[in-house]
Parts: structure tokens; C-alpha cells; sequence
């Protein structure tokens, strides 16, 4: 299963995809979590403490080059648009708890539709990630989509919007289920995170432009907790990860 998982900044798209990376491993599978939000901290979500190793691929200027035939610091030279990226998931991926990740990164924006060689390699990555590899893959992104084509998005079995109940993340809501007709994703669903009561569930179903609500996840101050101790909701927070088990549920069945 391909997973990917967007939503406005700070609704809880890294909690739920470190979440239900965790579950989905306890179910046996392989999952590669993928870290695809330039603002993302999936490692820590995972509970993966030492940092300072984790160069995003966009950053790891050497294999860009080398990858791409770009030359470090030049712009506006030619470049392979498509390059070797099968080798990347293996070899560049870290391992917490049974659980692969990789970081992406960020590519710095130039004018509009600017292809430069960090933004080839990584939706080339994307693409294989998707199409070719055979683990559950999650990919924790921005609302943007940025590293989605339509190539890639026939490959992503279901997108989850995660949302707030507040006008703000709703109306993001709103633009990825817009974006994603546009790039031709099949199944596009919701989780309401941070919800409190009936109340707050009510009113996330009734603005989401009829998308299907796959599930709600509490409020809850052991998920809080969780990220200021570093430590993964999946071990910290009981009412969080029930919530997510049954989001895995309907996702699978
Ligand atoms: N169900 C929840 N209850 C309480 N706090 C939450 C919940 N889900 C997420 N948070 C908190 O909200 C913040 C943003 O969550 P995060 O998963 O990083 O969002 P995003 O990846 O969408 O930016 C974090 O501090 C996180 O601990
Ligand atoms: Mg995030």
C-alpha cells in the first residue's frame, strides 16, 4: 500500500504518519516512512533522538550532481531528468524500531515551474517509491503536493487530508482535494485530528467538500507530551493510537 498524507502545517500529518507506520509494522508489513515535508520532523515522530546524521537528500549536494550530471553551484546548465534513483530507498534509508525513513528535504523555489537538479532527483525518488518498491510506503507531505505527477499519483492507493476543526486547515482541505482531482489520485480521505467532541467531528464532516472521513483522533495531552519528551505517540499515547488502529482498519479493508 501507497499512503500519502497532507494537510495544512501543524494539523498532525507527521503524528499520524509515524503512527500508523508503527501500527502497520506490528502488522507485519515493511514500511518505508518518507519525510516528503521540507517542514517535517517525521524522525523525531518516530522517536529517533540522534539527529544529526540525517542530511535530507535535497542537501546531499555530491549525490545531486552525481545523480542528475549537475554541477554544484552553475544554474542554467543541462541535466538528466531522469536519474538513478532505485539504489536511493536502500541504501539512504535509517531504521528506527523496525521502521525505514528517509528525509527529503526542502528545494529552494526559483520562478514558476522551476526544475533545477534537487527537485529531478527527488520526484524521481517519489515516482520510484511509489511504482516500483514493495513496502507499505507512507509519505508525509505538505498541502502542496510538490513531488506528486500524475504518473506518480496513479500509484498512491489512498491520500489522507488531515485536518483541524477550524476554518483555516479546512479551507487546505479543500485545495488538496482540488489538487488531487487534478493529478488524477483515486481515493482522497479525511482525518480529523485534535478533535474535542461531537461538536468539533460535526463540523470537520460538514466542510470537507463531501470528501469521506476516515476517522477522528482526540485531542489529547499525552500527544503533546509526547513531543516534548521526543518520544514516539505510538508509545506514549493510548487514546491517540487507538484512534490510528482504527484508521488503519478502514484503510486496509
Ligand atoms: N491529537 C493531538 N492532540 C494534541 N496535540 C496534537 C495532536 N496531534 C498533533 N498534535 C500536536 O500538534 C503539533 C503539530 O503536529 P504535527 O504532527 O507535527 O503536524 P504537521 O505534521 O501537520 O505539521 C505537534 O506539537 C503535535 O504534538
Ligand atoms: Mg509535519
Amino acid at each position: 500500500m501507497k499512503l500519502a498524507v497532507s494537510g495544512k502545517g501543524g494539523v498532525g500529518k507527521t503524528t499520524l504518519s509515524a503512527t500508523l507506520a508503527y501500527i502497520f509494522k506490528e502488522r507485519g508489513a515493511k514500511v518505508l516512512a518518507i519525510d516528503a515535508d521540507p517542514d517535517a520532523n517525521l524522525a523525531g515522530a518516530l522517536g529517533f533522538t540522534d539527529l544529526s546524521g540525517l542530511t535530507p537528500i535535497s542537501e546531499m549536494t555530491e549525490l545531486v550532481a552525481e545523480r542528475t550530471g549537475s554541477k554544484p553551484g552553475t544554474y542554467g546548465t543541462f541535466f538528466s531528468i531522469n536519474p538513478k534513483v532505485d539504489d536511493l530507498p536502500d541504501t539512504m534509508a535509517k531504521e528506527i524500531n523496525g521502521v525505514k525513513f528517509m528525509t527529503l528535504g526542502g528545494v529552494k523555489k526559483g520562478g514558476g515551474g522551476c526544475i533545477c537538479p534537487e527537485s529531478v532527483l527527488l520526484k524521481s525518488l517519489v515516482m520510484n517509491l511509489v511504482l516500483a518498491r514493495d513496502e507499505v510506503v507512507i509519505l508525509d507531505m505538505e498541502a502542496g503536493l510538490e513531488h506528486l505527477g500524475r504518473a506518480t499519483s496513479t500509484g498512491v492507493d489512498a491520500l489522507i487530508v488531515v485536518t483541524e476543526p477550524g476554518q483555516r486547515s479546512l479551507e487546505t482541505a479543500r485545495v488538496v482535494k482540488k489538487l488531487c482531482a487534478d493529478l488524477g489520485i483515486k481515493r482522497v480521505c479525511v482525518v480529523g485530528n485534535k478533535v474535542r467532541n461531537q461538536s468539533d467531528r460535526d463540523f470537520i464532516a460538514q466542510n470537507v467538500a463531501g470528501l469521506p472521513v476516515l476517522g477522528f483522533i482526540p485531542y489529547a495531552d499525552s500527544v503533546v507530551d509526547a513531543d516534548r519528551l521526543g518520544l514516539a505517540v505510538f508509545e506514549k499515547s493510548p487514546e491517540a493510537v487507538a484512534a490510528c488502529r482504527e484508521i488503519y482498519e478502514k484503510l486496509v479493508n
